[in-house]
């Protein structure tokens, strides 16, 4: 099987790049040079991978207890949590999220310091990932300012000047770290990556999340600028390729996210623990995750943080046709459809007559040419028009857990109360020490 580095297929990106030269120029000379593009990428030798090795020490992020009188120090008097019975019991322990690093208290800290939380200098491990036509100035600055870190995506700008006038909006919205979503993706025309990075570090963009293909080139000169950097991928095996390149982080999505899950349909549920053994950089869990609950998961499972693509879009600060959001708040999880795997590039869309089509002709062997006319340009006719019935449109399964449209700040607020719900049920079902 061709190998693929990130969760961006070098088949999205090429369709993105006919998307947006048809948009542009509207001639099928487009359609040809995407598909050589395509070609010539499918002859490239595939990106080696490691096998990861594995960790025998205790995972990162586990769930340690600590006795009462501790947890109460650290969280002021009368905070401690309640027993069952309403009070607080010296010999009961309550559940903490621990860093990474083992760090087991450090006074007057919260439950929300991770190593990404200190890394990106955030408040909340919450992440709202690059989406292409959504990822803008009011979105990333509503992230920022409700405490946790959003991208802008550089693809979505047809100009570079455009790009930068919307990370300066983004600045003039927010004083908290924003982020630039770069998209490595092997295209039609080239891509200004150079650009972009050198964007990026004049801006002064705190973090980059990249995908697609392998970050190399861009390390050096984003970590020269002071820039961080964040990898994104669809395997454990390629977060370790991301380590060895010297990623700050690594953001792994499972088969359940919107956008591009990777071609072996692993769940997050799988891959954040292997990908946790396999690097010692912070991972960054994604892939259907919606709520405070998921996020405790994801730490539990020694993730630092969780980014979210499709709960971000059914929020007042995302752009979008009113009638996509009324889709997001009443469409459930099997509303969604894993195509074009057939064809290397794998997309989770809403599921709808086009994209039943797509699974139909794939069932009986198509191919991207036959593909191209049918779907280029269209996520926008679901996102810009309301049109869900012929939109090519990106979503994870979590939309089955989308049940209003809050501002980002009513989503962010109400995940840290789930999570600080979760963690007190975790605490109850674990005593301090459990009895053998
Ligand atoms: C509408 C949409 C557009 C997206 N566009 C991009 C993109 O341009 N670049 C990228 O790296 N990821 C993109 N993603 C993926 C998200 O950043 C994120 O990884 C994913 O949504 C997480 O899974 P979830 O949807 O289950 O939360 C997109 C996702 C959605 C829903």
């Amino acid at each position: 099987m061709r190998a693929t580095f990130g969760t961006e297929g070098w088949g999205f990106e090429s369709l993105r790049a006919y998307h947006f030269l048809e948009s542009r120029r509207g001639s099928n000379w487009s359609l040809f040079v995407v598909a050589s593009a395509i070609v010539l990428v499918r002859c490239l030798p595939p990106v080696p991978t490691e096998a990861p090795p594995r960790q025998t020490a205790t995972p990162p992020g586990s769930i340690a207890f600590v006795p009462r009188q501790a947890w109460n120090r650290t969280q002021g008097a009368g905070l401690g949590r309640p027993g069952p019975n309403g009070r607080c019991s010296r010999e009961r322990g309550a559940a903490r999220i621990l860093p990474h690093n083992g760090e087991r208290f450090r006074e007057g800290t919260g439950m929300f310091e991770t190593r990404i939380t200190k890394l990106f200098n955030i408040k909340y491990p919450i992440i709202c990932g690059g989406m292409m036509w959504l990822g803008r100035a009011e979105l990333v600055a509503a992230v920022a300012n409700a405490g946790g870190l959003g991208f802008i995506t550089a693809s979505t700008f047809p100009t570079l000047g455009e790009l930068r006038a919307e990370i300066r909006k983004a600045r003039d919205l927010t004083d908290k770290p924003i982020g630039l979503n770069i998209n490595l993706f092997p295209a039609a025309r080239p891509q200004p990556i150079e650009e972009w990075v050198r964007i990026a570090v004049e801006e002064k963009v705190e973090v980059v999340e990249s995908s697609g293909r392998s970050p190399e080139k861009i390390v050096e000169p984003l970590h020269e600028g002071g820039v961080k950097l964040m990898h994104k991928v669809a395997g454990a095996r390629f977060a370790r390729t991301a380590e060895r390149l010297g990623c700050d982080a690594v953001a792994v999505v499972g088969f359940e996210c919107g956008g591009h899950p990777g071609l072996d349909t692993v769940t997050t549920l799988v891959m954040v623990p292997l990908a946790v053994d396999a690097v010692k950089i912070p991972v960054v869990a994604a892939g259907g995750f919606a709520d405070g609950r998921g996020l405790v998961a994801a730490l539990a499972l020694g993730a630092d943080a969780v980014l979210m693509g499709t709960r971000f879009m059914a929020t007042k600060e995302c752009r979008g046709h009113a009638g996509w959001k009324q889709h997001l708040v009443e469409a459930g999880e099997g509303d969604t459809n894993y195509v074009m795997r057939t064809l290397g590039n794998p997309n989770r869309v809403a599921k709808n007559p086009l994209t039943d089509k797509v699974l139909a002709m794939e069932a009986r062997g198509t191919t991207i040419e036959e593909l191209l006319p049918l779907i280029g340009g269209r996520s926008n006719v679901a996102f810009d028009d309301g049109n869900v019935e012929e939109g090519f449109a990106p979503l994870g399964q979590s939309v089955g857990m989308i049940h209003d449209v809050p501002t980002v700040k009513e989503l962010i607020d109400r995940m840290v109360e789930d999570a600080e719900a979760a963690r007190d049920r975790i605490a109850r079902a674990i005593p301090e020490k459990v009895a053998r």
